[in-house]
């Protein structure tokens, strides 16, 4: 591929011209959009330790009382996106969020999606369109676009989970926005999605077109998605133990922008994962390993700890424990590669 011309190549009388019509020569800078093969890619491989993130999310509990937080997050921001564009890749947003006993965080509801993963703590609950969602370790509490949600907390200690929201894909399209609202009255059962679509292949019977944008099911429990891929490990001796989890309705991913998915690794397993377009997000819910994005050395993850890792690059994930399982809930970009078909 011969290199092409530069801005510097061109007069700075006719450059200015251009400035002054608001155009811009498209040929400096086609190779940087349209590179040869392969992507640029500014999401970095980086993991963020719980055990590092954990004190300053707690000092934030004293320096900042929730009346001027509204939500108490620090955003796990992406450098090679920027720190203050909040991305974890180019369409994820993740950030830690913390609640203490007896705090609530006021009703709302905004236009990007949002999934928050349970990391520490018991006795709160998310309340999404009048349903109580409670908040359990690994849980998946989903919050689709346009549904009110708030959350309270009656347990003892804080009460700390990862929100993951397609906001910078909303953002960017000029479609992010949120209004506040008043506290809900509580007139649903808990978990009333979850007991009407937790039985495989059984959903309610409808008399109206269903919306299939999102999935219907707000809370995917941890310990069902945990039992599921232990059981899938004793009928498969070699195969890698993945699930994707989908809208009950549809089989779809739980939202068009962002796919979700959750593994499995044997004690003392290395998986290699397929190559694939999409940067990818993982929570380590049980367990300690490693992981290698192409040559890059190897980086080390606890439970807890949060990672990102960009598209087109071989991922290797190791689980250094010889005797426990590691469990891993992912995220990604998938869903909105496919539709693009650019995945
Ligand atoms: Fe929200």
């Amino acid at each position: 591929m011969h290199s092409l011309g530069t801005l510097e190549d061109l007069p700075q009388s006719y450059r200015d011209r251009l400035t002054e019509l608001n155009l811009v020569p498209l040929w400096p800078n086609m190779r940087a959009v349209l590179p040869h093969k392969v992507p640029s890619r500014k999401t970095q491989t980086l993991n963020w330790h719980f055990d590092d993130l954990r004190p300053l999310l707690i000092e934030a509990g004293d320096l900042t009382p929730m009346e001027k937080a509204e939500r108490r997050v620090l955003v796990l921001a992406n450098p090679g996106h920027g720190l203050t564009n909040m991305q974890a890749t180019p369409s994820i947003y993740m950030g830690l969020q913390l609640i203490l006993p007896g705090e609530t965080a006021p009703n709302h509801r905004h236009t990007p999606n949002a999934v928050r993963i349970i990391i520490e703590g018991e006795g709160a609950t998310t309340i999404v369109d009048g349903e109580p969602c409670i908040m359990e370790r690994g849980d998946l509490i989903l919050t689709p676009s346009g549904k009110w949600h708030e959350h309270q907390h009656d347990g003892n200690g804080p009460i700390i989970w990862l929100d993951i929201l397609d906001l910078p894909l909303i953002y960017q399209l000029e479609g992010s926005w949120a209004i506040e609202g008043t506290t809900q009255i509580n007139t649903l059962n808990r978990d009333k999605s979850f007991a009407e679509y937790s039985a495989a292949g059984v959903v309610p019977e409808l008399d109206f077109q269903r919306e299939n944008t999102h999935s219907p099911m707000l809370r995917y429990p941890w310990t069902k998605t945990r039992a599921c891929l232990v059981e899938m490990a004793e009928h498969y001796n070699k195969h890698p133990i993945r699930i994707a989890y989908v809208n009950p309705e549809t089989g779809a991913s739980l939202f068009p922008s962002i796919g979700f998915g959750a593994m499995m690794l044997r004690p003392s397993e290395t998986l290699s994962l397929p190559k694939r377009t999409t940067a990818c997000v993982f929570h380590i819910v049980e367990g300690n390993g490693s992981i290698k994005v192409d040559s890059n050395s190897a980086i080390q993850w606890a439970e807890k700890d949060t990672l990102s890792a960009p598209g087109y690059t071989d991922i290797t994930l190791n689980n250094t424990s010889a005797t426990k399982p590691a469990f891993i809930i992912t995220a990604d970009e998938a869903p909105l590669h496919r539709y693009l078909g650019i995945f």
